[in-house]
């Protein structure tokens, strides 16, 4: 759907559709109260009511709260989508413009890749209509913008782990550095080797296909300041030899979701032309199996030249991450070092579905990312580390355990295994994210349909745009 927003007055209003978001306490005060009342409506939240001999269509809002708008338009363009208008045209001003955006493009979201007949849709234009075109075009280019962004993350997440694997991501990413103009890096095996990325070559190192590190770089110049982002990019997870069972193995394509994360975060940053330096750094590697495959009871050497007793070869991400993390710390000096991961199952069972685990050690950072989430729209709870969980983590035989030795606590102690890995300077400037159960659906919620969600995006861009 192509959107525009556009002054009121001048549209064309033939063969439109056109959206009234309406709360009880209007619907008291609405012209067709009578006839919208006869046919039920009350304007409960995200309740439709379609008048078509006069074009119009009432969505019901609890309140003009940007939940609830970006609900109510994520629930519009789904009812729409048989419809058989040219347009649909609503209004909005600079309170509703972003939510409303948020709605439409991601609660409208398909990936049809792999359909053979994808259902048309027949409305192609959406019109926001306004009185103040020139006041509200910054803020429709930022909300377009980063909803497409989201929108690249899931087409991603959501491509087939045979025809994503590491040298496909590197490739999306040479693509998108070409566009954007970035600068990328892409490290391979001999590359790695020579790193001394023991630990993520460990896990690649089944695969038919090789593991690949990239490195993408936006620097603006008088940037403010530097941001490094690091994702998991486990194009698929088997478990390795821990072999995953057959049912949670499924969706396991989605353990990439953290690198596709920082890969749509940065090209909403280049996009929105912020004044600070973000670097995406990606570990994009395939666990499977074969007599090849790295072991329960190996000890790996990591990047840093810590050892790592492997218990059991599911807890991959983490083992990826330590030397991925290292060489971000390595080639940058952040102001600010994020990672992306769908880490644990742990998470899900802490937090539920929808929301991220953010783990860290500064209690700021932490309550200052909260706030950028609230208003980008997405959950997110802390998960508070503990020195007696970090011991959860001791090895017998080497440096550090890749599992904890109880069975409890699990996204805390992934975290803190991560946290082995930051240099001491940059343990303030650290958040880690656990989107394992955030990035995902199979059950339609929010502004989330069926697959990948884009989560992290949203609410990174918001916390980056508010950097001073
Ligand atoms: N990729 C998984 C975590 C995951 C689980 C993500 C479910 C999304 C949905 C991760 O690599 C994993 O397998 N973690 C193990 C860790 C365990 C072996 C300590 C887990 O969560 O069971
Ligand atoms: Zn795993
Ligand atoms: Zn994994």
């Amino acid at each position: 759907m192509n959107i525009q927003l556009i002054n009121k007055k001048v549209f064309d209003t033939k063969n439109n559709l056109t959206l009234k978001l309406i709360t009880a306490e209007r619907l008291e005060k609405a012209k067709f109260k009578k006839t919208l009342k006869k046919a039920g409506f009350q304007a409960e939240q995200d309740s439709l009511c379609a008048m078509h001999g006069k074009s119009l269509l009432f969505c019901g809002l609890e309140n003009y709260d940007a939940e609830n708008l970006r609900t109510a338009a994520a629930t519009t363009v789904k009812a729409i989508k048989s419809y058989d208008y040219k347009s649909i045209s609503v209004n909005v001003d600079k309170n509703s413009i972003q939510a409303i955006i948020e709605g439409f493009v991601l609660g409208g979201y398909e990936f049809n890749n792999y359909k053979s007949k994808a259902k048309k849709i027949k409305i192609k234009n959406l019109y926001l209509t306004c009185e103040n075109v020139e006041e509200l075009s910054a803020l429709f280019e930022e909300a377009l913008i980063v909803a497409e962004a989201t929108c690249f993350t899931r087409d991603l997440v959501n491509t087939a782990p045979d025809d994503m694997y590491p040298e496909v991501m590197a490739k999306v990413a040479k693509k998108l550095a070409r566009e954007n103009g970035l600068s990328c890096d892409v490290l391979g095996k001999r590359e790695l080797k020579k790193e001394k990325c023991n630990a993520m070559l460990a896990v690649g190192r089944a695969s038919r296909h090789d593991s690949k590190l990239i490195h993408l770089a936006y620097k603006p110049k008088n940037a403010k300041k530097t941001i490094s982002l690091v994702g998991k990019g486990l194009t698929y997870d088997s478990g390795g030899l821990s072999l995953k069972p057959a049912t949670s193995m499924v969706t396991m394509k989605m353990d990439k979701a953290g690198a596709c994360a920082v890969l749509g975060i940065i090209k909403a940053v280049s996009e929105l032309k912020l004044d600070i330096e973000v670097h995406a750094f990606v570990g994009a590697v395939e666990n499977m199996i074969g007599g090849d495959a790295y072991k329960p009871d190996d000890v790996l050497v990591s990047r840093k030249g810590d050892t790592i007793e492997v218990r059991n070869t599911d807890a991959e991400g983490r083992l990826v991450l330590a030397d991925v993390l290292d060489y971000a710390q390595d080639r940058t000096k952040p102001d600010y070092l994020f990672d992306f991961a769908t880490l644990t199952g742990a998470c899900m069972v802490a937090l539920g579905q929808y929301t991220t685990g953010v783990m860290g050690h500064s209690n700021r950072l932490r309550h200052d990312l909260s706030k950028a989430a609230t208003k980008a729209g997405e959950l997110t709870a802390s998960l508070p580390f503990n020195k007696h969980l970090k011991k959860q983590l001791k090895s017998e035989i080497a440096d550090i355990c890749n599992i904890s030795n109880k069975p409890y606590g699990g996204a805390i102690t992934a975290g803190l295994f991560l946290d082995n890995f930051i240099k001491e300077e940059n343990k303030n400037k650290w958040l880690h994210f656990d989107i394992a159960g955030s990035a995902y659906t199979e059950t339609p919620w929010d502004v989330n349909v069926h697959g990948a969600t884009g989560a992290g995006v949203r609410f990174m861009t918001q916390f980056l745009k508010s950097i001073k």
